[in-house]
C-alpha cells in the first residue's frame, strides 16, 4: 500500500487543529504527502501553489467555507478532476444536496472512523487514475488513427477500412468474452494493424496487376515492419501482436512466421477474420464488394483452415446489421 500511495499529494482544509492534526498523521501513516490548510482561503493558495491529486475539506470554515473552496476549486481547469471529499457534522445533511451539485466526490460525517476516511480516499484515487488512464488512452487513440488513415489514403481503394476493421474486431472481442483491458488495447491494435505498409511503394500497393515475386515479398514484410515501429513506444507495446500476426493463419500457411492452430495469438487469429471480412465486403478496383450473405459463407468454408474455428462461430453470430453491414 504505501509504495502505491506514497505518489500521491492530498490537501486537507480543516478549521479545527486538532482534526487537521489527527487527519494528517493518518494519511502520512498510510504513505501520503499532506498539504495543510485552516480554511477556503489558505486551501484556494494551497491549490493554486500545487494541484493535490485530492480534497478533503470541512464544511463551515471562516473566511470561505468549503462551498466556496470546491466552487473555486471546479472553476478552474486544474481542479474540475480532483476528487473534493467534504467532512461534515451529521446535522448538516440537509446541504449535502447543494455541495454535490456543485461537483463534490463524498462526505464522511464526523465522528469518522479512521479507516472510513482511508478507504474513500484509496476509492477516490483509484477511480482518479482511471479516468486518467482513459483520458489518456483516448488522446492517443485519436493521434493513431489519424497515422493510420495517412497511411491508408496512400491505397486507393481502401478508404474506411481501419475504422471498419476496429469496429468489428471489438464486436467479436466482446463476445469472445474479453476483459476491459483487453479491448482497449484491440481499439489500438485494430487500427494499427496494417501501420507497416508505411514502407512499401504505392505503386505496389496500388497496382492492378498481379505482383511479381519480388513485389509480393516486399508487401509480406509489413507485419514485421509495422511491429519493429511499435517496439520502442510502451503505450502501443501491447498491440504488436496484432500488427505482427494478422496475416498468420489457423492451417501454418500465413505469414510471417507460418505460426499454426493456437501458437497464432488470439489477437492475430481475431484480426485475421475481420481484415479478410471488410476485404471481401468493399468494393476494389478489380472486383466489387461479395455481399454479406457471401462474404459469411467465404469466411465459414475457411474455419479450420485460415481462421480460428471458434472465433468463427462467435463471428457469424454477430448482429451485421447493427454494425452497419447489409
Ligand atoms: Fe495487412
Amino acid at each position: 500500500m504505501l509504495a502505491y500511495a506514497i505518489m500521491h499529494h492530498i490537501l486537507v482544509v480543516e478549521d479545527n487543529p486538532d482534526i487537521l492534526e489527527v487527519m494528517r498523521d493518518l494519511l502520512e501513516g498510510d504513505g501520503y504527502r499532506v498539504s495543510l490548510a485552516c480554511n477556503g482561503i489558505e486551501g484556494i493558495e494551497a491549490f493554486t501553489h500545487e494541484v493535490p491529486d485530492l480534497i478533503i475539506s470541512d464544511l463551515m470554515m471562516p473566511r470561505l467555507d468549503g462551498f466556496g473552496l470546491l466552487a473555486a476549486v471546479r472553476a478552474q481547469a486544474s481542479g474540475a478532476g480532483v476528487p473534493f471529499l467534504f467532512l461534515s457534522a451529521r446535522t448538516e445533511t440537509a446541504i449535502t444536496t447543494r455541495a454535490r451539485a456543485l461537483g463534490a466526490d463524498e462526505f464522511l460525517f464526523k465522528p469518522f472512523a479512521p479507516e472510513d476516511l482511508l478507504v474513500a480516499v484509496r476509492a477516490k484515487l483509484d477511480r482518479r487514475r482511471t479516468l486518467q488512464l482513459f483520458d489518456t488512452r483516448s488522446a492517443h487513440l485519436q493521434t493513431v488513427t489519424m497515422l493510420a488513415n495517412t497511411i491508408e489514403a496512400r491505397e486507393a481503394y481502401t478508404r474506411g477500412h481501419v475504422e471498419r476493421v476496429q469496429t468489428y474486431a471489438l464486436a467479436l472481442a466482446r463476445a469472445l468474452g474479453w476483459s476491459a483491458e483487453a479491448l482497449a488495447i484491440c481499439a489500438f491494435g485494430a487500427i494499427l494493424h496494417d501501420i507497416g505498409k508505411i514502407q512499401v511503394p504505392r505503386r505496389i500497393l496500388n497496382k492492378r496487376r498481379p505482383l511479381t515475386h519480388s513485389e509480393w515479398v516486399l508487401l509480406r514484410r509489413h507485419p514485421e515492419i509495422g511491429a519493429r515501429m511499435l517496439q520502442g513506444i510502451d503505450h502501443l507495446h501491447d498491440a504488436i501482436p496484432y500488427v505482427l500476426c494478422h496475416h498468420e493463419r489457423w492451417d501454418g500457411n500465413g505469414y510471417p512466421a507460418r505460426l499454426i492452430g493456437r501458437t497464432v495469438p488470439r489477437e492475430g487469429r481475431l484480426l485475421g477474420i475481420v481484415d479478410s471480412f471488410d476485404a471481401m465486403t468493399s468494393d476494389r478496383p478489380y472486383r466489387r464488394s461479395l455481399g454479406l450473405e457471401r462474404a459469411l459463407s467465404e469466411i465459414r468454408k475457411s474455419a479450420n483452415a485460415q481462421f480460428d474455428p471458434e472465433m468463427v462461430e462467435a463471428f457469424l453470430n454477430l448482429d451485421f446489421a447493427a454494425l452497419g453491414v447489409s
